[in-house]
């Protein structure tokens, strides 16, 4: 890749959208060349502030003279026909997770994948957390021995809307799908999955046969047992937690305070205010850094990014606890793999 800054396409302008735009912006070794969504008021309204030219047509967007690299941020059907297009372009991709809801279309694409000249990258931000990616480092370096447990704690402030259940694919392919690539982030690849799923209080999951709580169990080729605690609301903010654990002791990642500032009264001592609202403030750098690890990948051909094998295997534990949780039973990965 020749280009001094490389110029990005970004393709959806939404929620995440605007994040990448507003980090390929700020990034010294990047720039916005084009902007496209469908809804083209979203696309120049980003453009505008962020810069590149606004285009409704993503397709057209993926033109390898005009850009050396894809971000795609679009609505989850719509990942595997940008980052096909963008194979066959061979323009590099960084695309949102999930890679698709649909297994058998992940599965279609594979083979373009290996045979791709050009990286693709998935969107798993979480592992370039400053916090996230020390633990990670530390328990690799065998800071507490060889991993025997690894706690993950995700609880979300509070549901979405109905409509977004209803297309989300359910809790383990929506949400718990971040939490299975940190599982074999720190543990290797995983062998076993058991799920249980219960509707205790959002009438979104319960309208669509979707669980809110959801208890998750992972054992690892390694014999690491990972658990995952997941759910839709918490009273007390955005909850993520690491705790990993071995014969020589523990390191955890805990919450971020919104605020340093505690308050004493007569009801409490030294109250801290709720921890940061949701994951766009949580995870602000990692999205920063996750487009470092890309462009690394892109100049220089190696890096920390996700890969597509790494979408594909965060989605396979996905389809194995949600078979688990219906079926009630442990499930093997070679069952379904
Ligand atoms: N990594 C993360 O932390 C994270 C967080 C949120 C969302 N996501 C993923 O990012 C993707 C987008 O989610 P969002 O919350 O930003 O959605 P959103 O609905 O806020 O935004 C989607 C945008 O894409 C546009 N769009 C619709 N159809 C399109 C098409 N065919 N081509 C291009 N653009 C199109 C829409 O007009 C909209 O502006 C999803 O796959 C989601 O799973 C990842």
């Amino acid at each position: 890749m020749t280009a001094e800054r490389l110029r990005f396409a970004l393709i959806g302008t939404g929620r995440i959208g605007r994040v990448h735009a507003a980090n390929i912006a700020a990034n010294a070794r990047t720039e916005l060349a084009i902007v496209a969504d469908p809804a083209l008021g979203s696309a120049d309204e980003v453009a505008a502030r962020f810069g590149g030219k606004p285009a409704r047509d993503p397709l057209s967007a993926i033109a390898p003279e005009s850009v050396d690299a894809v971000v795609i941020a679009s609505p989850t059907p719509t990942h595997i026909e940008l980052i096909t297009a963008c194979i066959d372009q061979g323009v590099p991709v960084l695309s949102e997770k999930p890679i698709d809801l649909d297994m058998s279309r992940i599965d279609a694409l594979r083979p373009r994948v290996r045979r791709a000249s050009s990286p693709v990258a998935i969107g798993f931000n979480q592992r370039f957390d400053p916090a996230i990616a020390e633990v990670q480092r530390r328990v690799t370096a065998g800071e507490v021995g060889a991993l025997e447990q690894l706690s993950i704690t995700s609880r979300d402030p509070s549901p979405p809307p109905a409509s977004y259940i209803g297309v989300s694919g359910g809790i383990f392919r929506d949400m718990t799908i971040h939490d299975f690539d940190l599982a074999r982030f720190f543990a290797g690849e995983i062998e076993e999955v058991t799920a249980v799923g219960s509707t205790l209080f959002d009438a979104g999951a319960r309208e669509h046969d979707d669980f809110d709580s959801v208890v998750v169990t992972l054992k690892a080729r390694s014999g690491s047992i990972v658990t995952i605690t997941n759910s839709r609301h918490s009273a007390y903010g955005y909850d993520q937690r690491i705790e990993a654990f071995g014969a020589g002791g523990l390191l955890n990642v805990e919450n971020a305070p919104a605020s340093h500032v505690t308050s004493s009264n007569a009801t409490c001592a030294a109250a801290k205010a709720p921890y940061v609202g949701q994951f766009l403030d949580r995870y602000a750098d990692a999205y920063a850094n996750e487009l470092d690890a890309f462009v690394e990948w892109v100049h220089h051909g190696a890096s920390s990014s996700p890969t597509f094998e790494d979408g594909r295997a965060a989605q396979v534990l996905a389809e194995a606890a949600h078979l688990s949780s219906r079926a009630g039973r442990t499930v093997r990965i070679d069952e379904i793999d």
